[in-house]
Protein backbone atom coordinates (compact mmCIF):
# COMPACT_ATOMS: atom_id res chain seq x y z
CA UNK A 1 0.00 0.00 0.00
CA UNK A 2 1.47 3.50 -0.73
CA UNK A 3 2.26 5.62 2.49
CA UNK A 4 0.18 8.39 1.15
CA UNK A 5 -3.47 7.25 0.05
CA UNK A 6 -5.27 10.71 -0.62
CA UNK A 7 -8.88 8.82 -1.27
CA UNK A 8 -8.34 7.14 1.73
CA UNK A 9 -6.78 10.66 4.06
CA UNK A 10 -9.24 12.50 2.24
CA UNK A 11 -11.85 10.26 3.59
CA UNK A 12 -11.37 10.22 7.25
CA UNK A 13 -10.98 13.95 7.08
CA UNK A 14 -13.84 14.27 5.88
CA UNK A 15 -15.91 11.63 7.92
CA UNK A 16 -14.28 13.80 11.15
CA UNK A 17 -16.33 16.49 10.24
CA UNK A 18 -17.86 18.90 12.24
CA UNK A 19 -15.14 18.21 14.90
CA UNK A 20 -16.29 16.04 18.18
CA UNK A 21 -13.67 16.74 21.06
CA UNK A 22 -14.00 19.50 23.31
CA UNK A 23 -11.02 20.88 22.61
CA UNK A 24 -11.29 21.07 18.84
CA UNK A 25 -11.95 25.17 17.54
CA UNK A 26 -14.88 26.19 15.56
CA UNK A 27 -13.27 29.12 14.17
CA UNK A 28 -9.71 28.11 13.31
CA UNK A 29 -8.58 26.33 10.69
CA UNK A 30 -7.40 23.02 11.87
CA UNK A 31 -7.64 19.09 10.89
CA UNK A 32 -9.17 16.11 12.66
CA UNK A 33 -5.75 14.14 13.00
CA UNK A 34 -2.04 14.36 12.50
CA UNK A 35 -0.27 17.75 12.78
CA UNK A 36 -0.32 21.08 11.01
CA UNK A 37 1.86 23.55 10.71
CA UNK A 38 2.62 26.57 8.29
CA UNK A 39 0.21 28.24 6.50
CA UNK A 40 1.18 27.96 2.53
CA UNK A 41 0.87 29.08 -1.37
CA UNK A 42 -1.85 31.90 0.23
CA UNK A 43 -3.38 33.01 -3.21
CA UNK A 44 -6.43 33.98 -4.40
CA UNK A 45 -8.15 33.33 -7.73
CA UNK A 46 -10.96 35.05 -8.91
CA UNK A 47 -13.12 35.13 -5.79
CA UNK A 48 -11.51 32.44 -4.08
CA UNK A 49 -8.90 32.52 -1.42
CA UNK A 50 -6.83 29.07 -1.97
CA UNK A 51 -5.17 27.89 1.45
CA UNK A 52 -2.38 25.26 1.97
CA UNK A 53 -0.62 24.47 4.99
CA UNK A 54 1.90 21.58 6.13
CA UNK A 55 0.20 18.89 7.34
CA UNK A 56 1.45 14.99 8.79
CA UNK A 57 -1.83 13.48 7.60
CA UNK A 58 0.38 10.20 9.21
CA UNK A 59 0.99 11.30 13.09
CA UNK A 60 1.22 14.43 15.49
CA UNK A 61 5.01 14.53 15.36
CA UNK A 62 7.31 16.65 12.66
CA UNK A 63 7.31 14.24 9.54
CA UNK A 64 6.15 13.19 6.68
CA UNK A 65 5.50 17.00 5.55
CA UNK A 66 2.27 17.25 3.09
CA UNK A 67 0.52 20.32 1.93
CA UNK A 68 -3.36 19.88 2.48
CA UNK A 69 -5.87 22.57 0.50
CA UNK A 70 -8.63 24.17 1.18
CA UNK A 71 -10.47 27.04 -0.35
CA UNK A 72 -13.19 29.70 0.65
CA UNK A 73 -14.36 32.66 -0.50
CA UNK A 74 -15.72 34.37 2.74
CA UNK A 75 -13.24 32.62 5.80
CA UNK A 76 -16.21 31.30 7.30
CA UNK A 77 -16.94 28.23 4.56
CA UNK A 78 -14.65 26.65 3.37
CA UNK A 79 -14.21 23.37 1.48
CA UNK A 80 -13.30 20.43 3.09
CA UNK A 81 -9.06 20.29 3.53
CA UNK A 82 -7.68 17.86 0.88
CA UNK A 83 -4.00 16.49 0.50
CA UNK A 84 -2.76 18.31 -2.12
CA UNK A 85 0.92 17.60 -1.89
CA UNK A 86 3.14 14.76 -0.59
CA UNK A 87 6.17 13.24 -0.82
CA UNK A 88 6.96 11.24 -4.10
CA UNK A 89 10.39 11.20 -5.51
CA UNK A 90 13.67 11.31 -4.59
CA UNK A 91 13.73 14.91 -4.33
CA UNK A 92 11.02 15.79 -1.31
CA UNK A 93 10.89 11.95 -0.55
CA UNK A 94 11.77 13.59 3.41
CA UNK A 95 9.20 16.43 2.95
CA UNK A 96 7.15 18.63 1.23
CA UNK A 97 7.99 21.75 2.81
CA UNK A 98 6.66 25.26 2.87
CA UNK A 99 6.47 27.73 0.23
CA UNK A 100 4.02 30.29 -1.52
CA UNK A 101 1.38 30.29 -4.01
CA UNK A 102 0.79 32.66 -7.15
CA UNK A 103 -1.22 32.53 -10.12
CA UNK A 104 -0.22 31.94 -13.47
CA UNK A 105 -2.10 31.66 -17.19
CA UNK A 106 -5.58 31.50 -14.46
CA UNK A 107 -4.15 28.01 -12.47
CA UNK A 108 -2.75 28.58 -9.31
CA UNK A 109 0.97 27.61 -8.70
CA UNK A 110 3.13 26.67 -6.44
CA UNK A 111 6.80 27.04 -5.23
CA UNK A 112 8.23 24.74 -2.47
CA UNK A 113 11.01 23.24 -0.55
CA UNK A 114 12.00 19.93 -1.74
CA UNK A 115 13.71 18.34 1.26
CA UNK A 116 15.70 15.02 0.67
CA UNK A 117 18.10 13.02 3.14
CA UNK A 118 20.96 11.01 1.98
CA UNK A 119 21.95 7.68 3.77
CA UNK A 120 24.29 9.80 6.12
CA UNK A 121 21.57 12.27 6.82
CA UNK A 122 22.94 14.93 4.88
CA UNK A 123 20.39 17.46 3.30
CA UNK A 124 19.43 18.45 -0.29
CA UNK A 125 17.01 20.78 -0.20
CA UNK A 126 15.58 22.56 -3.94
CA UNK A 127 13.14 24.53 -4.54
CA UNK A 128 10.49 23.55 -7.63
CA UNK A 129 7.29 24.75 -8.83
CA UNK A 130 4.04 22.73 -9.35
CA UNK A 131 0.28 23.28 -10.46
CA UNK A 132 -3.11 22.81 -8.59
CA UNK A 133 -4.45 20.10 -10.90
CA UNK A 134 -8.86 19.65 -11.06
CA UNK A 135 -7.93 16.48 -8.73
CA UNK A 136 -6.55 18.77 -6.20
CA UNK A 137 -3.50 17.54 -6.13
CA UNK A 138 -0.23 19.78 -7.26
CA UNK A 139 1.38 18.26 -10.12
CA UNK A 140 5.18 18.68 -9.47
CA UNK A 141 7.27 20.22 -12.30
CA UNK A 142 10.46 22.07 -12.73
CA UNK A 143 13.36 22.31 -9.94
CA UNK A 144 14.47 26.38 -10.49
CA UNK A 145 16.83 25.85 -7.80
CA UNK A 146 18.75 22.44 -7.09
CA UNK A 147 20.81 22.98 -3.60
CA UNK A 148 21.69 25.68 -1.39
CA UNK A 149 24.68 28.00 -2.48
CA UNK A 150 28.09 28.07 -1.79
CA UNK A 151 28.32 29.73 1.30
CA UNK A 152 25.32 28.62 2.97
CA UNK A 153 24.46 25.07 5.14
CA UNK A 154 21.20 23.25 3.66
CA UNK A 155 19.04 24.90 6.47
CA UNK A 156 17.58 26.85 2.50
CA UNK A 157 13.96 26.55 2.50
CA UNK A 158 10.51 28.17 2.22
CA UNK A 159 10.23 30.45 -1.33
CA UNK A 160 8.25 32.98 -1.11
CA UNK A 161 7.70 35.05 -4.17
CA UNK A 162 7.53 38.92 -4.92
CA UNK A 163 7.43 41.24 -8.22
CA UNK A 164 9.37 44.49 -8.72
CA UNK A 165 8.87 46.54 -11.96
CA UNK A 166 6.85 43.32 -12.80
CA UNK A 167 10.05 41.08 -12.82
CA UNK A 168 9.67 37.69 -10.42
CA UNK A 169 11.90 37.18 -7.54
CA UNK A 170 11.58 35.35 -4.49
CA UNK A 171 12.95 35.50 -0.93
CA UNK A 172 13.90 32.57 0.68
CA UNK A 173 15.55 31.84 3.98
CA UNK A 174 19.05 30.66 4.61
CA UNK A 175 22.09 29.59 7.28
CA UNK A 176 24.88 31.04 6.29
CA UNK A 177 28.05 28.81 7.03
CA UNK A 178 29.28 30.44 10.31
CA UNK A 179 25.66 29.74 11.14
CA UNK A 180 23.62 32.73 11.61
CA UNK A 181 20.56 33.59 9.83
CA UNK A 182 19.78 35.55 6.55
CA UNK A 183 17.31 35.81 3.55
CA UNK A 184 18.58 35.55 -0.46
CA UNK A 185 16.82 36.67 -3.36
CA UNK A 186 16.26 35.02 -6.43
CA UNK A 187 15.68 36.99 -9.86
CA UNK A 188 13.81 35.37 -12.75
CA UNK A 189 15.54 35.43 -16.10
CA UNK A 190 14.22 33.63 -18.73
CA UNK A 191 13.88 29.95 -17.80
CA UNK A 192 16.55 30.52 -15.08
CA UNK A 193 16.18 32.15 -11.67
CA UNK A 194 19.29 34.08 -10.35
CA UNK A 195 20.94 34.31 -7.02
CA UNK A 196 21.05 37.92 -6.40
CA UNK A 197 22.99 37.15 -3.09
CA UNK A 198 21.75 37.99 0.49
CA UNK A 199 19.28 41.25 0.99
CA UNK A 200 21.13 43.15 3.74
CA UNK A 201 20.18 44.75 6.52
CA UNK A 202 21.43 45.56 10.21
CA UNK A 203 20.70 42.22 11.20
CA UNK A 204 23.71 40.65 10.47
CA UNK A 205 23.83 38.12 13.75
CA UNK A 206 20.23 37.58 14.19
CA UNK A 207 19.94 34.11 15.06
CA UNK A 208 20.78 31.10 13.45
CA UNK A 209 18.03 30.55 11.21
CA UNK A 210 15.64 32.73 9.36
CA UNK A 211 12.59 30.63 8.37
CA UNK A 212 9.33 31.56 6.10
CA UNK A 213 10.48 35.03 4.58
CA UNK A 214 8.13 37.28 2.95
CA UNK A 215 8.40 40.50 1.26
CA UNK A 216 5.28 42.50 1.58
CA UNK A 217 5.08 45.82 -0.01
CA UNK A 218 2.91 48.88 0.97
CA UNK A 219 2.93 51.53 -1.21
CA UNK A 220 6.56 52.59 -1.63
CA UNK A 221 7.41 50.84 1.55
CA UNK A 222 8.55 47.31 2.47
CA UNK A 223 7.88 45.15 5.27
CA UNK A 224 10.41 41.84 5.50
CA UNK A 225 8.16 39.33 7.79
CA UNK A 226 10.68 36.25 8.57
CA UNK A 227 11.29 33.61 11.29
CA UNK A 228 14.30 33.91 13.34
CA UNK A 229 14.96 31.05 15.38
CA UNK A 230 17.81 31.64 18.52
CA UNK A 231 17.43 34.99 19.59
CA UNK A 232 17.78 35.48 23.09
CA UNK A 233 14.63 36.27 25.45
CA UNK A 234 13.97 39.94 27.01
CA UNK A 235 11.73 41.25 29.65
CA UNK A 236 9.29 42.51 26.94
CA UNK A 237 10.12 40.59 24.09
CA UNK A 238 11.22 37.12 22.28
CA UNK A 239 9.81 35.39 25.26
CA UNK A 240 9.26 32.01 23.29
CA UNK A 241 11.67 29.62 21.57
CA UNK A 242 11.87 31.06 18.19
CA UNK A 243 10.44 34.49 16.90
CA UNK A 244 8.42 35.64 13.79
CA UNK A 245 8.39 39.05 12.92
CA UNK A 246 9.26 42.17 10.79
CA UNK A 247 11.25 44.64 9.98
CA UNK A 248 10.14 47.54 7.77
CA UNK A 249 11.59 50.55 5.84
CA UNK A 250 12.54 50.87 1.90
CA UNK A 251 14.65 48.60 -0.43
CA UNK A 252 16.46 48.80 -3.33
CA UNK A 253 17.52 45.28 -5.51
CA UNK A 254 19.95 47.56 -7.20
CA UNK A 255 22.28 48.08 -3.80
CA UNK A 256 20.13 44.92 -2.63
CA UNK A 257 19.82 46.50 1.23
CA UNK A 258 16.58 47.60 3.43
CA UNK A 259 16.31 50.64 4.85
CA UNK A 260 14.69 49.92 8.42
CA UNK A 261 13.64 50.09 11.83
CA UNK A 262 13.86 47.83 14.33
CA UNK A 263 12.56 44.27 14.05
CA UNK A 264 9.14 43.93 16.18
CA UNK A 265 7.41 40.78 16.76
CA UNK A 266 3.60 40.41 14.92
CA UNK A 267 2.32 38.26 17.83
CA UNK A 268 3.35 38.18 21.17
CA UNK A 269 1.50 35.15 22.39
CA UNK A 270 2.99 31.81 23.08
CA UNK A 271 1.63 30.18 20.39
CA UNK A 272 2.58 32.22 17.07
CA UNK A 273 5.04 31.40 14.18
CA UNK A 274 5.74 31.30 10.06
CA UNK A 275 3.35 33.73 9.30
CA UNK A 276 2.44 34.30 6.14
CA UNK A 277 0.63 37.24 4.05
CA UNK A 278 -2.39 36.75 1.39
CA UNK A 279 -2.04 39.45 -1.44
CA UNK A 280 -5.34 40.30 -2.22
CA UNK A 281 -5.06 43.62 -3.87
CA UNK A 282 -4.25 46.30 -1.38
CA UNK A 283 -5.29 44.16 1.35
CA UNK A 284 -2.56 42.07 2.88
CA UNK A 285 -4.17 39.29 4.50
CA UNK A 286 -1.74 37.22 7.52
CA UNK A 287 -2.23 33.98 8.63
CA UNK A 288 0.09 32.52 11.36
CA UNK A 289 0.41 28.76 12.35
CA UNK A 290 -0.87 28.29 16.37
CA UNK A 291 2.40 26.44 17.54
CA UNK A 292 5.60 26.47 18.47
CA UNK A 293 8.70 24.23 16.84
CA UNK A 294 10.29 21.95 19.49
CA UNK A 295 7.46 22.35 22.37
CA UNK A 296 5.85 19.54 21.58
CA UNK A 297 4.52 18.61 25.00
CA UNK A 298 3.15 21.96 25.66
CA UNK A 299 -0.04 20.56 23.48
CA UNK A 300 -2.03 17.80 25.40
CA UNK A 301 -4.47 17.49 21.95
CA UNK A 302 -1.62 15.24 20.51
CA UNK A 303 -2.96 12.74 22.75
CA UNK A 304 -6.27 12.74 21.20
CA UNK A 305 -4.90 12.20 17.47
CA UNK A 306 -4.23 16.08 16.27
CA UNK A 307 -2.27 18.98 17.18
CA UNK A 308 -2.19 22.66 16.34
CA UNK A 309 -3.98 25.22 14.37
CA UNK A 310 -4.27 28.60 11.81
CA UNK A 311 -4.85 31.72 13.11
CA UNK A 312 -7.59 33.61 12.40
CA UNK A 313 -7.12 36.65 9.04
CA UNK A 314 -5.81 39.25 9.91
CA UNK A 315 -5.77 42.72 7.80
CA UNK A 316 -2.52 44.07 7.80
CA UNK A 317 -1.55 47.99 7.66
CA UNK A 318 1.71 49.38 8.06
CA UNK A 319 1.40 53.42 10.28
CA UNK A 320 5.00 55.07 10.93
CA UNK A 321 7.11 51.37 10.40
CA UNK A 322 4.88 49.90 12.68
CA UNK A 323 2.04 47.27 11.06
CA UNK A 324 -1.01 46.50 12.91
CA UNK A 325 -3.07 43.44 12.59
CA UNK A 326 -6.79 43.52 12.69
CA UNK A 327 -9.21 40.47 12.72
CA UNK A 328 -10.56 40.53 9.28
CA UNK A 329 -13.82 41.78 8.75
CA UNK A 330 -15.37 38.77 7.35
CA UNK A 331 -14.81 36.92 10.94
CA UNK A 332 -17.81 39.55 12.57
CA UNK A 333 -20.18 37.43 9.93
CA UNK A 334 -19.50 34.55 12.46
CA UNK A 335 -21.46 36.89 15.32
CA UNK A 336 -25.08 35.12 16.80
CA UNK A 337 -26.31 36.82 19.95
CA UNK A 338 -24.83 39.84 22.02
CA UNK A 339 -24.90 41.32 24.98
CA UNK A 340 -24.02 44.71 25.57
CA UNK A 341 -21.24 46.24 28.38
CA UNK A 342 -21.46 49.84 29.87
CA UNK A 343 -20.17 49.86 33.49
CA UNK A 344 -18.14 51.42 36.25
CA UNK A 345 -16.90 48.64 38.45
CA UNK A 346 -14.22 47.50 40.06
CA UNK A 347 -15.27 43.62 39.24
CA UNK A 348 -17.61 42.34 36.73
CA UNK A 349 -18.19 39.11 35.93
CA UNK A 350 -19.96 37.92 32.88
CA UNK A 351 -20.49 34.10 31.54
CA UNK A 352 -18.83 33.47 28.07
CA UNK A 353 -20.05 31.69 24.94
CA UNK A 354 -18.31 28.11 23.78
CA UNK A 355 -17.17 30.89 21.74
CA UNK A 356 -17.02 34.61 21.92
CA UNK A 357 -15.38 37.85 20.86
CA UNK A 358 -15.33 40.42 23.63
CA UNK A 359 -14.87 44.02 22.37
CA UNK A 360 -14.50 46.00 25.13
CA UNK A 361 -13.25 49.52 25.94
CA UNK A 362 -11.28 50.55 29.40
CA UNK A 363 -11.60 53.94 30.55
CA UNK A 364 -8.64 53.34 32.78
CA UNK A 365 -9.48 56.75 35.54
CA UNK A 366 -7.62 56.16 38.99
CA UNK A 367 -6.55 52.46 38.38
CA UNK A 368 -2.92 50.57 38.24
CA UNK A 369 -4.17 47.27 37.68
CA UNK A 370 -6.42 45.68 35.28
CA UNK A 371 -7.05 41.92 35.57
CA UNK A 372 -8.92 40.04 32.49
CA UNK A 373 -9.75 36.24 33.87
CA UNK A 374 -10.86 33.58 31.63
CA UNK A 375 -12.08 31.34 34.02
CA UNK A 376 -13.00 27.26 33.80
CA UNK A 377 -13.97 26.14 36.82
CA UNK A 378 -11.21 25.51 39.10
CA UNK A 379 -8.53 26.63 36.07
CA UNK A 380 -7.94 30.37 34.87
CA UNK A 381 -5.55 31.76 32.56
CA UNK A 382 -5.02 35.79 33.13
CA UNK A 383 -4.71 39.19 31.17
CA UNK A 384 -3.33 41.65 33.35
CA UNK A 385 -2.65 45.05 32.16
CA UNK A 386 -0.55 46.80 34.43
CA UNK A 387 -0.01 51.07 33.59
CA UNK A 388 3.02 51.51 35.81
CA UNK A 389 5.13 49.44 33.58
CA UNK A 390 2.67 50.18 30.60
CA UNK A 391 3.08 46.07 29.95
CA UNK A 392 0.39 43.44 30.00
CA UNK A 393 1.06 39.97 31.43
CA UNK A 394 -0.37 36.69 29.95
CA UNK A 395 -0.32 33.62 32.40
CA UNK A 396 -0.80 30.64 32.03
CA UNK A 397 0.69 28.83 35.37
CA UNK A 398 -3.01 28.37 36.75
CA UNK A 399 -4.17 25.82 33.72
CA UNK A 400 -3.52 22.12 34.64
CA UNK A 401 -2.70 20.93 31.18
CA UNK A 402 -0.39 22.31 28.58
CA UNK A 403 1.90 24.95 28.44
CA UNK A 404 2.41 27.29 31.33
CA UNK A 405 4.40 30.22 32.25
CA UNK A 406 4.17 33.84 31.42
CA UNK A 407 4.10 36.20 28.32
CA UNK A 408 5.24 39.89 28.98
CA UNK A 409 5.03 42.77 26.77
CA UNK A 410 4.62 46.27 26.20
CA UNK A 411 1.19 47.96 25.58
CA UNK A 412 1.07 51.65 25.78
CA UNK A 413 -2.25 52.69 27.59
CA UNK A 414 -3.02 56.24 29.09
CA UNK A 415 -6.52 56.74 29.57
CA UNK A 416 -8.02 53.90 27.25
CA UNK A 417 -7.17 50.90 27.17
CA UNK A 418 -9.22 48.62 23.79
CA UNK A 419 -9.24 44.91 23.14
CA UNK A 420 -10.29 42.36 20.81
CA UNK A 421 -10.51 38.99 22.37
CA UNK A 422 -11.75 36.09 20.15
CA UNK A 423 -12.44 32.87 22.49
CA UNK A 424 -12.65 29.56 20.84
CA UNK A 425 -12.45 26.17 22.27
CA UNK A 426 -9.08 26.45 22.95
CA UNK A 427 -7.64 29.02 20.23
CA UNK A 428 -6.91 32.22 22.20
CA UNK A 429 -6.70 35.46 19.89
CA UNK A 430 -6.18 39.01 21.66
CA UNK A 431 -5.91 42.21 19.58
CA UNK A 432 -4.40 45.44 22.31
CA UNK A 433 -4.98 49.02 20.87
CA UNK A 434 -6.87 48.37 17.56
CA UNK A 435 -3.81 45.61 16.57
CA UNK A 436 -0.70 47.54 17.80
CA UNK A 437 -0.08 44.35 19.82
CA UNK A 438 -1.60 40.72 19.75
CA UNK A 439 -1.22 37.63 21.23
CA UNK A 440 -2.52 34.14 20.43
CA UNK A 441 -2.27 31.13 22.53
CA UNK A 442 -4.01 27.72 23.72
CA UNK A 443 -5.20 26.92 26.65
CA UNK A 444 -6.16 23.12 27.50
CA UNK A 445 -9.62 23.51 30.05
CA UNK A 446 -9.58 20.28 31.31
CA UNK A 447 -13.49 20.31 31.50
CA UNK A 448 -16.01 21.24 28.45
CA UNK A 449 -17.28 23.92 29.67
CA UNK A 450 -17.60 28.11 28.80
CA UNK A 451 -15.13 30.09 30.37
CA UNK A 452 -16.70 32.64 33.29
CA UNK A 453 -14.63 36.86 31.95
CA UNK A 454 -14.09 38.07 35.37
CA UNK A 455 -12.87 41.78 35.04
CA UNK A 456 -11.21 43.00 38.31
CA UNK A 457 -9.74 46.50 39.07
CA UNK A 458 -7.82 48.06 41.91
CA UNK A 459 -9.85 51.09 41.42
CA UNK A 460 -13.27 51.71 39.07
CA UNK A 461 -12.74 51.21 35.65
CA UNK A 462 -15.51 52.34 33.23
CA UNK A 463 -16.11 49.59 30.72
CA UNK A 464 -18.01 49.36 27.44
CA UNK A 465 -18.73 47.13 24.97
CA UNK A 466 -19.81 44.12 24.02
CA UNK A 467 -19.36 40.57 23.89
CA UNK A 468 -21.15 38.15 21.16
CA UNK A 469 -21.61 34.42 20.68
CA UNK A 470 -19.48 33.31 17.53
CA UNK A 471 -20.91 30.40 15.60
CA UNK A 472 -18.39 28.01 13.38
CA UNK A 473 -16.77 27.78 10.42
CA UNK A 474 -18.83 25.85 8.08
CA UNK A 475 -16.86 23.14 5.77
CA UNK A 476 -18.78 21.67 2.23
C1 LIG B 1 8.74 26.41 9.99
C2 LIG B 1 9.35 25.25 9.22
C3 LIG B 1 9.82 25.69 7.84
C4 LIG B 1 9.78 24.40 7.07
C5 LIG B 1 8.56 23.74 7.63
C6 LIG B 1 8.60 22.24 7.67
O1 LIG B 1 7.85 25.99 10.97
O2 LIG B 1 10.41 24.67 9.94
O3 LIG B 1 11.08 26.30 7.82
O4 LIG B 1 9.69 24.58 5.69
O5 LIG B 1 8.40 24.24 8.94
O6 LIG B 1 7.39 21.74 8.14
Amino acid sequence: MEKFDKKEIDLKVKENLPFKHHWHNQFHLEMPFGLINDPNGLTKLGDTYHIFFQWNPLGVVHKNKCWAHTTTKDFINYTTPELSLYPTDIHDKDGCYSGCGTIENNSIRVLYTCNSKDENNVRTPAQRFGTLQSDGLVKKEEIVVEKNPAGYTAHFRDPNLFEVHGVRHFVIGVQRENETGTALIYREDGNNWKNLGELKTDYKNFGFMWECPGLVNFGDEWILIFSPQGLKEEEYQYQNIYQAGYIAGKMSLDSMEMFHGKFYELDKGFDFYAPQVLHDGNRKILFGWMGMPDKDDEYPTGDEGWKFSLTMPRDLELKKGKIYSKPADEIKKLRKSSVDIKEKSSEIKKSLNKCSESDLNFKLNDSKKINLTLKYSDEQTEIIFDKMTQSVTIDRSKMKLGGKGQRKFKVYADEELNLKMFVDRTAIEIFFQDGEEVATFFVFPKEDIEPELIISSDSAVGVEGKIYELGRFNFE
